[in-house]
């Protein structure tokens, strides 16, 4: 189980690293002016959304046979899936920002997407927080 769990640790990791960036990237697009540097972080900002997208598959896969495969239930375990909803529907809404950028019809300013940005950060906070100290 712990090479399992390991796994899971780190693919959770590497599709975060993607769900902070990627807003990040979105921040400067909601600024940028000049039309090649647009061009240009729309084109890493799409390649980093198909990354993370396959790295999300391993990362939930590992979750679900910890799950399936050794049993674990409790009320954290609910609550961490429904948080973990949350950010499934989080990394679908950035691929259809990224894709109004890529069609230019963003209407969001930067500071929308500086708020937006700290939504992983508080769902990893009370994920970790669920699945390490198991509160309920
Ligand atoms: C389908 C989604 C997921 C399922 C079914 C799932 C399930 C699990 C299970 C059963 C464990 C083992 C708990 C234990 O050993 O006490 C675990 C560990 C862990 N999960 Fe997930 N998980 C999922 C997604 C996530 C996500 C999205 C994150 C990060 C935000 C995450 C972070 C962790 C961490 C840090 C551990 C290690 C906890 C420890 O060693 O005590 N998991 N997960």
């Amino acid at each position: 189980m712990l090479w399992i769990k390991a796994l899971h640790i780190v693919f959770v990791t590497a599709w975060f690293a993607g769900l902070f960036y990627l807003p990040r990237i979105l921040v400067n697009l909601a600024m940028e002016t000049d039309a090649a540097a647009r061009a240009r972080l729309i084109t890493m900002a799409r390649k980093l959304y198909r990354f993370m997208t396959m790295l999300a598959v391993p990362a939930l896969g590992f979750g679900l046979w910890l799950w399936f495969g050794y049993h674990f239930s409790g009320a954290w375990l609910m609550a961490k899936l429904l948080l973990v909803m949350v950010l499934l529907g989080y990394h679908y809404y950035c691929g259809m920002l990224l894709e109004a950028f890529e069609q230019n019809r963003n209407t969001r300013s930067h500071v929308w997407y500086r708020w937006f940005n700290e939504v992983p950060v508080i769902i990893l906070l009370l994920v970790v927080i669920l699945v390490v100290v198991k509160p309920f």
